[in-house]
C-alpha cells in the first residue's frame, strides 16, 4: 500500500472512532439507535410510532380520504414566496381532497420505513395532527386525528361532539379566524415519545419538528390557493377541554386554514 494511503486510512479510522465517542457521550445526540436501556430500536421508530398513535379505531369513526398528489403548478419557489399570514376567509367549504392533501403535507408518511414529510428525531414521532373540521363538504363538523400511515380521518372519541371551531377561539384568546377558518388543524406533542430517549432536550426537538410541519402545511395551502395563518397564543388547557385531549398531549399549534378571495 502507497505510504499516503495508509496515513489517509489511519485518519480515516481515528476520526471515525473519535466521532463514535462523540455520539455515544453526546446527550442530544439523534444518530445512535441505542435507547437509554441499551436496546437497539428501529432506526426510524416507525413501529413503535404506529403501537404509540392512539387511534379511535372503531370502523364507522374512520374517514378516507382521497389519495394525495405528488405534483402541482407552482414552484417551490413562487410558493415560498406567496406565503403570507392570512386571517380573512370566504364562507366556501374545504373539499376533502383539500383536507387531506394538507394534512399529508404535514404528516403524511413518504418513506419505505414510514418516514414523514416532515424530518423528527431519532424517528421517534411525538407530534399528533387533530383536524376541526367547520366547514368540509362531505365530513361531519367536529374534532378527527389524522392517522398518518393509513392516511385516514379518525373521529376522535374523547372530544365534545359538534363544531368546536368557536370553543377553539375563545381557547385562543377570541381570535376571529380561529373560528371563521373552515378547518384548524392542530399540532400537539406527546412528550415521552421523545424525553423516554432523550431526556428533557427531546422537548425541543418535539417543538422543532412542530415548526417543520406547520411550514410544510402553510406552503401547501399556499399550492392550493388556500389562507392560513400560524397561531401560538392560547390557553393550553383551554386547548385541551376543547378538543378533549388528553392530559400528556400538549397542544403546540394551531393552523386556521380557509378559502380567500
Ligand atoms: C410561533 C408563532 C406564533 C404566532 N402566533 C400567532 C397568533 O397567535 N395569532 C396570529 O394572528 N398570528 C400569529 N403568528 C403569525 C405572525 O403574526 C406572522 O407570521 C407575522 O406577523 C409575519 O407575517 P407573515 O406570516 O404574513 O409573514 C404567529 C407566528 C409564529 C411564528
Amino acid at each position: 500500500m502507497p505510504k499516503s494511503s495508509l496515513i489517509a486510512g489511519t485518519l480515516f479510522t481515528v476520526g471515525a472512532v473519535t466521532l463514535g465517542l462523540f455520539f455515544a457521550a453526546s446527550p442530544g445526540k439523534l444518530s445512535s439507535p441505542q435507547d437509554s436501556s441499551g436496546q437497539k430500536s428501529p432506526p426510524t421508530g416507525i413501529s413503535e410510532t404506529d403501537n404509540m398513535n392512539r387511534t379511535s379505531d372503531s370502523k364507522e369513526s374512520r374517514v378516507a380520504l382521497p389519495p394525495q398528489r405528488h405534483d402541482g403548478p407552482l414552484s417551490l419557489e413562487a410558493t415560498l414566496r406567496g406565503r403570507r399570514s392570512q386571517r380573512s376567509f370566504t364562507s366556501e367549504p374545504l373539499e376533502m381532497a383539500e383536507l387531506g392533501q394538507l394534512a399529508w403535507a404535514a404528516q403524511g408518511v413518504t418513506g419505505r420505513q414510514g418516514q414523514r414529510t416532515a424530518p423528527s428525531g431519532g424517528g421517534r414521532y411525538p407530534l399528533d395532527l387533530f383536524v376541526v373540521a367547520s366547514r368540509v363538504e362531505g365530513l361531519a363538523p367536529g374534532v378527527y386525528r389524522y392517522n398518518p400511515g393509513e392516511h385516514r380521518l379518525e373521529r376522535h372519541a374523547r372530544a365534545p361532539g359538534g363544531d368546536r371551531g368557536r370553543a377553539l377561539a375563545e381557547a385562543a384568546l377570541g381570535q376571529r379566524w380561529v373560528h371563521e377558518a373552515q378547518t384548524v388543524f392542530v399540532l400537539t406533542a406527546t412528550y415521552d415519545r421523545i424525553t423516554s430517549r432523550y431526556g428533557e432536550r427531546g422537548r425541543r426537538y418535539a417543538v422543532l419538528e412542530a415548526g417543520h410541519a406547520a411550514q410544510n402545511l402553510h406552503l401547501q395551502a399556499v399550492a392550493l390557493e388556500l389562507g392560513s395563518v400560524p397561531v401560538g397564543a392560547f390557553d393550553d388547557q383551554a386547548v385541551k377541554r376543547a378538543l378533549g385531549l388528553a392530559d400528556d398531549e400538549e397542544p403546540l399549534y394551531l393552523l386556521p386554514v380557509g378559502a380567500i378571495d
